[in-house]
């Protein structure tokens, strides 16, 4: 590999047309790439052009060299410098003209104040947050087919019927509009009964995990999570001083009666019984009957995380555990992330009757409540029918996206990986056959502008956990998932 330094002595070219003299500009005073830092290649990249813009190194109608060539000139993937000139093309920094070359934007004001420094990737894995869309992009509902001509006209009407009284402080609990819509959502589409008077509006899923805890659990608990499992539970819990005990799972989902033979006294399980969080599989029945019975002997609580139980593409939607929940031990964690967009930052939470005064008072000392207008637009979304109407769409979308997904990966991969069967969810777990760290792929990845999730960084002592993590959402066909899969194979 060249050494990526060289990128400082790359000579700039006037196009012919722009009335300035010839210039090579030395950008050695410029950052070089760094191969240890967190920030990928292409992101560097980006910020290189974007100070030598800033400092006018780089002039309005400068040429700067095709990705192919700073490619071969850096020793990267081509698609590394590709990301990075979208990235600057999108922003308007620099203007892409096919035969012609890409120059920097003739309009670009050198002094332009530069946007905010991307997201530091902290604590558990899952909180990296690009800050463009990445192929493979975890989290990520179809973001091409969402609605949003529909969503802008609800959004306009809603502003438009603002009065005074919509502009204090909003309920803490939620707008009982949007708790009705969603009470009646749970029970056509989750075989939930509930009033409600039992749901709360949250932020998201931290929020309700952190309103459970608050109310029902105390420093010093101890709290079954799923291993592998998802990585914001056990920091949340960590953070306030309760113990996540991993329990492994197999294809029936968390080993329950593993659980309760250890005779380690949890006061919660925290579960995500429709497609367990992130190998898929479901929670058997028997094993719902098991942790049900569990709890009620006991008197815990079981946390059922609903993320995606709606994306299920070999039958129906199972009914959520909380529907099989006669004896109030169930917290039922819903989210509109998954279903709309994340960064909606709506979620809800269903709790037993008996826990509603309690809940009460812990939202009032410990929440704000949920933008009004947010949720006036989701009532809306939900009364007018376009909410059911865009899940059902979502989920032809979505079993046509995996099968595409899968075929190009399969195709290109083959050789390299295997792909576990899912009966629903909106990623892929891909095991890996070559003798490669996951962590190390998922790095490689991300310095080419692929994004992917190691399963190790999901497990904490389950073994034979190498694997990929990639959305398959976004990927709008066989031949965007092979070209996607060529560029892994570059990596491996
Ligand atoms: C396992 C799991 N639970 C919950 C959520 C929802 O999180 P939030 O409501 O904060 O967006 C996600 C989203 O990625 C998830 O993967």
């Amino acid at each position: 590999m060249n050494d990526i330094n060289d990128w400082a002595m790359i000579s700039i070219v006037p196009v012919p047309g722009y009335d300035r003299p010839m210039t090579r500009p030395d950008l050695r005073d410029f950052p070089p790439l760094d191969s240890t830092a967190a920030e990928p290649f292409y992101r560097q990249i980006y910020d290189r052009v974007r100070a030598a813009i800033a400092a006018e190194a780089l002039k309005p109608g400068d040429r700067i060299p095709s990705a192919r060539a700073l490619a071969t000139e850096l020793g990267l993937a081509r698609g590394t410098v590709e990301t990075a000139y979208s990235l600057l093309a999108a922003e308007g920094y620099i203007l892409p003209r096919g035969q012609a070359g890409t120059v920097v934007a003739p309009g670009i004001k050198p002094h332009a104040p530069l946007a905010a420094p991307p997201p530091r990737p902290i604590g558990d894995p899952t909180s990296y947050r690009p800050d463009s869309i990445l192929p493979f992009q975890m989290g990520l509902p179809a973001l091409d087919v969402f609605p949003r001509k529909l969503w802008a006209r609800l959004g306009a009407r809603c502003v438009r019927a603002m009065q005074p009284i919509d502009m204090v402080h909003p309920p803490v609990h939620g707008s009982w509009a949007l708790r009705s819509e969603i009470a009646a959502y749970l029970q056509v589409s989750r075989g939930i009964r509930c009033g409600p008077s039992q749901i709360f509006v949250t932020s998201g899923y931290r929020a309700s995990l952190e309103l459970i805890s608050h109310a029902l659990l105390t420093s010093g608990d101890r709290v079954w999570v799923e291993d592998p499992g998802f990585p914001p539970t056990r920091e949340l819990l960590g953070h306030l001083g309760i113990s996540a005990e991993p329990v492994a799972v197999d294809d029936e989902g968390m080993m329950v009666e593993t659980a309760i033979a250890r005779a380690s006294h949890a006061r919660a399980a925290v579960v995500t019984p429709a497609h367990q969080s992130p190998l898929s599989m479901s929670l058997s029945l028997s094993r719902r009957m098991a942790l049900l019975d569990w709890a009620t002997r006991t008197e815990s609580w079981i946390i059922e995380d609903d993320y995606d139980g709606e994306y299920r593409y070999v039958s129906r939607p199972l009914p959520a555990l909380k529907s099989l929940d006669r004896d109030g031990r169930v917290l039922y964690a819903g989210t509109f992330s998954k279903v709309l967009f994340p960064s909606l930052r709506l979620a809800y939470l269903v709790v037993p009757e008996a826990l509603v005064e309690r809940f009460e008072k812990i939202v009032t000392a410990f929440a704000g409540g949920s933008p009004a207008l947010t949720q006036a637009i989701v009532t809306a979304f939900m009364q007018e029918g376009h909410f059911a109407r865009h899940i059902q769409r979502m989920r032809r979308l979505y079993s046509e996206r995996k099968r595409a997904t899968v075929a190009g990966v399969e195709a290109v991969l083959g050789e390299h990986v295997r792909i576990d069967a899912q009966p629903g969810g909106m990623h892929l777990v891909l095991r890996l056959r070559a003798s490669i760290s996951d962590r190390e792929l998922v790095t490689r990845m991300r310095e080419a502008g692929l994004y992917a999730e190691a399963l190790s960084d999901w497990t904490m002592g389950a073994r034979d956990a190498a694997g990929l993590l990639l959305n398959f959402t976004n990927v709008t066909s066989r031949e965007v998932a092979e070209k996607l899969a060529v560029q892994i194979r570059e990596l491996l």
